[in-house]
């Protein structure tokens, strides 16, 4: 039921306009004595040459009533429209509170590969790919709540002269025993060093290379090395992920375009798009006025680029998507926009189905994290930290709560990646333990607190008789609101698919918080009235559903108790 449109409909059948030119002029009016949606006639003039009050009689003479539409009147050249609350009520209800609400089958038979966390090895998980892994997972879960197929790649940077470096550093000064208690930061701190003293002699540069080129030709001493730091930071990631909640259906990281590289550089060779540069291999691009695209290194090296080339191909081949998209900072916009440029000359026309979904910087409120590792902030640090925070509140406001410890990780993780997408994925996000905890504000907290709310109040209603509804009991403005916020989850989730925009789900899910709580401060719920509190608690019961499946979507838990 999309009253806009089913308004717009009823009025495009009396006159020749097409619908979607009356959709974009329907009104939701900010008096509700101007009904609830209104049509101003005046840009029909032009088209239709008349006054715009006489059309706007016209079509009250004709136009044949929506059934949701209880009555319609005009106001100078506006048609207002009036809605039968409670039949609207409960045609929402009814929809509302099944178990598949807010699905839909749009992506059915297509496929959409998303890369996203993709983490470097050997390096810790900081804050910055905090970002990429919540906002990837939750258009993972959108795309898949609108009937697609969802890949989710975890391309790992886990290939390059760094590795090289690393395991120059661990010949020199590692220890086996400090690397396995100490794990990534070991490697960290070899790495760091190889970098200074890199400074002073540069021939360990060299030496290196000469590692990372018996790696690429699969040298065993070289590659049992490197395996062994690949273990031992997914062990990391995964425990991060874990916390998390989230997941991937394949860890295809840089390293496993090694042997596919070759037949790279052998097509870009045949299709004449490869040029020498300084001793380096490259593609030009400045017929669309960007930097070329450097495919081999003057040591013969591959990069970044080159495996993102193999990468692509592969996705195409192993999953044929119909969408790939990439979630990554907005400073590789450059090295993205290369890319599709590279695969288009190639003469992949699906180079037009691969999307950069860029996002804004992560910032610290200064002073306000307790540890920090030259300058990067533990993902795994910063979540113990917001479970650390949520407990203190939850032994401040309700001691008592069951199950305190699991609440505290459900609801401080939940407000982390709710933080993270609240605003526009565009916009920088800021950590505010103040803020993200605040549980009456635009929060996570907020949502998961109202969620828990509906639950009690759906456990002491007990077993309800709901065709004993009166539907008229729930037609005052606020239980009308809320019913018109339940009615929209669908097309929300359409909105975030299309924009690749979490955030049009987050923000839904707190509007969708505050007309509830609206409406339970207006109503009393458990009355006697059998009818009345049947209606009632039908509402309750579609929040909770909705509320439930939304947090779920973006990866927030929702707890029953909190
Ligand atoms: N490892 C990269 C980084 O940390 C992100 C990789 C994104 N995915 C890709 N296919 N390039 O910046």
């Amino acid at each position: 039921m999309d009253f806009k449109y089913d308004i717009s409909a009823a009025i495009a059948n009396v006159i020749s306009v097409d619908v979607n030119d009356i959709l974009n002029s329907i009104e939701i009016p900010p008096d509700k004595k101007m009904g609830d949606y209104a049509f101003p006639c005046f840009k029909l003039a032009k088209i239709l040459k008349k006054p715009p009050v006489d059309i706007a009689n016209d079509i009250l003479e004709k136009i044949v009533k929506p059934n949701f539409v209880k009555s319609i009147d005009i106001k100078g050249a506006y048609i207002n429209f009036f809605a039968d609350k409670s039949f609207f009520v409960k045609e929402v209800l009814l929809k509302a509170n099944d178990k598949d609400y807010g699905k839909s089958d749009i992506g059915k038979g297509k496929t959409v590969v998303i890369d996203y966390s993709s983490p470097n090895i050997a390096k810790p998980f900081h804050v910055g790919h905090l970002r990429s892994t919540v906002i990837g997972n939750a258009l993972y879960k959108i795309y898949n709540a609108i009937g697609y197929n969802c890949v989710g790649v975890n391309h790992l940077g886990d290939w390059g002269t760094q590795f090289g470096k690393l395991i120059s550093a661990y010949k020199k000064w590692g220890s086996k025993e400090s690397i396995e208690k100490n794990g990534i930061s070991e490697l960290m701190k070899i790495y760091v060093k190889f970098h200074d003293e890199a400074e002073i002699d540069p021939s360990l540069n060299d030496e290196a290379r000469g590692w990372f080129v018996k790696m690429q030709n699969g040298d065993s001493e070289a590659l049992k090395l490197w395996k062994w730091f690949y273990d031992l930071s997914i062990k990391e990631f995964e425990r991060v992920y874990n916390m998390l909640g989230v997941k991937f259906d394949a860890y295809t990281g840089e390293s496993f375009y090694n042997d596919k590289m070759d037949a790279v550089v052998e097509e870009l060779k045949n299709k004449e798009l490869l040029k020498k540069s300084n001793g380096a291999m490259i593609v030009e691009l400045d017929d669309l006025d960007m930097p070329p695209c450097l495919i081999i290194r003057s040591d013969g090296g591959t990069l970044y680029a080159t495996r993102d080339i193999a990468a692509a191909i592969y996705r195409k081949k192993t999953y044929d998507f119909d969408k790939c998209l990439y979630v990554t900072a907005i400073d590789q916009n450059l090295h993205f926009a290369q890319l599709f440029a590279v695969i288009k000359k190639m003469g992949y026309d699906w180079a037009d189905n691969m999307e950069h979904v860029p996002f804004g910087l992560v910032s610290l409120e200064s002073g306000k994290l307790s540890t920090r590792h030259g300058n990067v902030v533990l993902m795994e640090e910063l979540l113990k930290e917001a479970i650390d925070e949520t407990k203190r509140i939850i032994d401040e406001k309700n001691p008592e709560l069951p199950d305190k410890e699991n609440v505290a990780k459900q609801v401080g993780i939940g407000a982390v990646i709710f933080n993270d997408l609240y605003n526009g994925r565009i916009k920088d996000v800021v950590f505010s333990w103040k803020r993200m905890l605040n549980f009456d504000g635009e929060t996570g907290p907020y949502v998961q607190y109202t969620n828990a709310r509906a639950c009690s109040i759906i456990k002491k209603a007990g077993e309800i008789d709901f065709s004993k509804a009166d539907y008229s009991f729930v037609s005052d403005e606020a239980a009308f609101e809320t019913c018109k916020v339940l009615n929209d989850f669908g097309k929300k989730l359409i909105d975030a698919a299309n924009k690749n925009e979490p955030s049009i789900l987050s923000r839904y899910l707190v509007e969708l918080s505050q007309a509830f709580n609206k409406f339970y401060h207006d109503n009393p719920i458990l009355v006697d009235d059998i009818s009345a509190k049947a209606a009632r608690v039908e509402i309750v019961k579609a929040v909770n559903n909705v509320l439930t499946k939304g947090l779920n979507i973006i990866g927030v838990s929702a707890p029953e108790r909190m």
